[in-house]
């Protein structure tokens, strides 16, 4: 069922935990299953020097977020803006499809921390239920 890349980055996962001065935090819930993911950054020179996630999600959810943060690191802002959801499954070599939705935790939540970073965004739609800017239809806050 799951690929021998998930495996490793679920029972090895990489960079996990809390970045302290990040320069960006995002956060995000998913609504489908209430799980949620925090992922951490620092940049300098507009480049991600370094990135870590927390989540409360599956094993699918840290696999993915497992691969985004390595396939970002180094990266620039913008080219870490423009990972999709899509690209981190495909560089795990796939999920199954009920567990594709567990994937979109971690582009988003990276997103969400780029949004923190360049100020677009100053506060978590997750920590402040009442000053949602956009409506992800697929994502929702459960906390
Ligand atoms: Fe919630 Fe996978 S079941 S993130």
């Amino acid at each position: 069922m799951y690929t021998d890349k998930v495996m490793d980055h679920f029972e090895n996962p990489r960079n996990v935990g809390e970045l302290e001065g990040a320069d960006g935090v995002g956060t995000v819930g998913n609504a489908k299953c209430g799980d949620i993911m925090k992922m951490y950054i620092k940049v300098a020179d507009d480049k991600i020097t370094d990135i870590k996630f927390k989540t409360f999600g599956c094993g699918a959810a840290i696999a993915t977020s497992s691969i985004a943060t390595e396939l970002v690191k180094g990266k620039s802002v913008k080219e870490a803006q423009e990972l999709t959801n899509k690209a981190v499954a495909e560089a795990l070599g796939g999920l199954p499809p009920a567990k594709m939705h567990c994937s979109n935790l971690a582009a988003d939540a990276l997103k969400k921390a780029i949004d923190n970073y360049l100020g677009l965004e100053t506060k978590n739609e997750c920590e402040d239920h009442h000053h949602h800017e956009h409506n992800d239809f697929d994502h929702g806050c459960s906390i």
